[in-house]
């Protein structure tokens, strides 16, 4: 298939995990990419990885200051766009107790400010018939012990999705969350947890997705371009949900 022939597309957080393997796919498919990270060094080894049809740009996608920059420098290269996958998010597990305010401004920055604010700059240079994918995660939809902050952040952009639509449907842009479960990517090595609980809470996880198995990136990605083609130009303001099960059996 050859669905982003001549399409542009954004992903926030393309250097690794979900967001590269979503690049790649479009890619594929005949897209050219912009991929954002913060990691310089992890950027340019994206864009050997994905060669020519991607442009690795540093930006930091929970600021809104660098929401604005990255819109201006977009604009100064005459590039608009057919898609944006608001993939970068922050995943910082605590319990209740342990709950910081730094660990709240960290998450709400990365996974609810920073995309609110991403689509307000970018509104200008989306093209009409435009699609917006926000990167949720099932842990909106379940009552994981620790995840409160995380889980609150997620479900903001549901409710981002459906006001978002609302107001930029005029403009024939939608948008729609992608609800990840588990997926195996780096993501885990940045919950802040050692070593020992890191591999309890992947055992835990593990028990708990009907299909026996971690998520791979692909399966993401695969869901975040149908979201983004025409095809699924009747899907506005929701989520799809794609988890192997946990959060529905
Ligand atoms: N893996 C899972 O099981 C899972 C499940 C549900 C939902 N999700 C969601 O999927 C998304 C991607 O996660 P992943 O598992 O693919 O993680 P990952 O492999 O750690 O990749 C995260 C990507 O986002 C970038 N990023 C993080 N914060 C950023 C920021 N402030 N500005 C710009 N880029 C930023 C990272 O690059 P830099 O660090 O260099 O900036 C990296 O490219 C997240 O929103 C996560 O919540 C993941």
């Amino acid at each position: 298939m050859s669905r982003f022939q001549t399409k542009t597309i954004l992903i926030t957080g393309g250097s690794s995990g979900i967001g590269l393997a979503a690049a790649q796919a479009f890619i594929a498919e005949g897209g050219r990419v912009i991929i954002t990270g913060r990691d310089a060094a992890a950027l340019d080894k994206a864009q050997t990885t994905l060669g020519a049809n991607a442009i690795a740009i540093q930006n930091d996608s929970g600021a809104p200051d660098s929401a604005r920059e990255l819109a201006t420098a977009l604009k100064a290269k005459n590039i608009t766009l057919d898609a944006v996958f608001l993939n970068a998010g922050a995943a910082r597990f605590a319990p209740l107790p342990d709950v910081t305010e730094d660990l709240w401004d960290a998450t709400f920055n990365a996974n609810v400010k920073g995309p609110f604010f991403q689509i307000q700059a970018l509104q200008p240079l989306l093209n009409r018939g435009a699609s917006i994918v926000i990167n949720g995660s099932i842990n909106a939809r379940i009552g994981m012990p620790s995840s409160s902050v995380y889980a609150a952040s997620k479900a903001a952009v549901i409710s981002l999705a459906k006001t978002l639509s609302a107001e930029l449907l005029p403009h024939g842009v939608r948008v729609n969350v992608v609800s990840p479960g588990p997926v195996q990517t780096p993501l885990y090595g940045k919950l802040g947890l050692d070593a020992a609980a890191l591999e309890a809470t992947a055992a835990q996880i593990l028990s708990q997705i009907p299909v026996g198995r971690f998520g791979t990136p692909e399966e993401i990605a695969s869901t975040v371009l149908h979201l983004s083609a025409p095809e699924s130009a009747f899907i506005v303001g929701t989520e799809i949900i794609v988890d192997g099960g946990m959060s529905q059996l």
